[in-house]
């Protein structure tokens, strides 16, 4: 029998009806829209509503593609939740989505932090188990509510960030030819704090002086990370590019991490790609880390943007720092 590959049965997204404008936000400090919209693309960005967690939101991206699977919670047997904001330190919010969903009490539930690069971990995480043969259904959920770790007083980083969610339903196909064709993972761990969170976890618990500080809120050194995020995409894209034997111009549609129009105008630059081979979102979204990858390319595939036998390039970079490149036949 043909070999059996991974295969994404559906997809689903979910974003928060509340809409922050960068009109909202020149309103409650020093910032314009001209600034914002000209150094990041971002017009505006979903803010969950008080009391609407990462679960609730991942949950709605996975029934979205558990629909579009034409699947059911109890079909599922491994459950992945890339986050950096997990409802709570401890358990998981995998756990937490699988009670919402009833998915069954055998699967396996865990979560991964890779940032912004969370999705495409987890995507190949799911389909190297898959691959195993001791799991059968996967369902891989990027959700973020990074307006609860932003400092709204660091105008530098909280105009970058939005709150959101996608997901995929992945499952083994025999002999189609459709599915993940490779990935190509790294992190440059020597970069860690280049962008991270300095306080609340167990190297330095949070205390009401930390808080003050607001270190337990996200730090950037942006224009260091903006050079390290174009280099990483870059060759993340061009490795797997050439591993596969293919030419940029043989992708389709291209789902970059949606962190800046300027980053993605940059990789489509270096690929030498027209830049309507990429789909951005980014002005709707702003950057909402794991999230931002399975929320464009559920709006891309429900747009018609990809269509049976195109192959589509993801590429992401994040917090780690790390990076990662997937390709996927439809
Ligand atoms: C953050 C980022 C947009 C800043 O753009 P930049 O081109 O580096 O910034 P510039 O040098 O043009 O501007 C910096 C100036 O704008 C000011 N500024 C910063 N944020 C501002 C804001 N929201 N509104 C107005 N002014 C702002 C700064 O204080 C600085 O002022 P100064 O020159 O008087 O010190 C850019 O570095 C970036 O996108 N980096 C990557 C971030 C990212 O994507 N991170 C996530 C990766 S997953």
């Amino acid at each position: 029998m043909a070999p059996c590959s991974t295969v994404i049965l559906g997809t689903g997204s979910y974003a928060p009806a509340g809409i922050l404008s960068n009109d909202d936000l020149a309103k409650r400090m020093e910032t314009s829209d001209e600034w914002i919209r000209t150094r990041t693309g971002i017009r505006e960005r979903r803010i969950a509503a008080p009391g609407e967690n990462v679960s609730d939101m991942g949950a709605k991206a996975a029934a979205a593609a558990l629909a579009d699977a034409g699947l059911k919670a109890s079909d599922i047997d491994l459950l992945i939740v890339a986050t950096i904001t997990p409802d709570l330190p401890m358990p998981a919010t995998a756990c937490l989505i699988q009670n919402l969903l009833g998915v069954p009490t055998n699967a396996a539930c865990f979560d991964l932090n890779a940032a912004c690069s969370g999705f495409i971990y987890a995507l190949d995480t799911a389909c190297a188990m898959l691959s195993s043969g001791r799991y059968k259904k996967a369902l891989v959920i990027g959700v973020e509510k990074l307006s609860s770790i932003i400092d709204w007083k660091d105008r530098t980083t909280c105009v970058l960030f939005g709150d959101g969610a996608g997901a995929a339903v992945v499952g083994l196909v025999p002999g189609s030819g459709r599915g993940l064709l490779g990935t190509r993972l790294g992190a440059y761990g020597d970069s860690a704090e280049l962008l991270w969170i300095p306080a609340g976890g167990s190297r330095t618990p949070a205390t009401p002086e930390s808080i003050l500080r607001g270190d337990h809120c996200i730090r950037m050194k942006g224009k260091e990370v903006f050079k390290l995020a174009v280099r990483a995409m870059d060759e993340a894209a061009r490795e797997i590019l050439e591993q596969h034997g293919l030419h940029s111009d043989q992708i389709a549609c291209v789902i970059p991490h949606q962190a800046n129009l300027r980053i993605i105008e940059a990789i489509a630059q270096y690929l030498e790609l027209p830049i309507d081979r990429f789909f951005i979102n980014v002005d709707r979204y702003g950057n909402t880390s794991a999230a931002s990858i399975p929320l464009a390319l559920d709006e891309a595939r429900r747009s018609g943007r990809i269509k049976e036998g195109d192959i589509t390039l993801l590429v992401a970079f994040g917090a780690g720092l790390t990076y990662g490149s997937a390709l996927i036949r439809w």
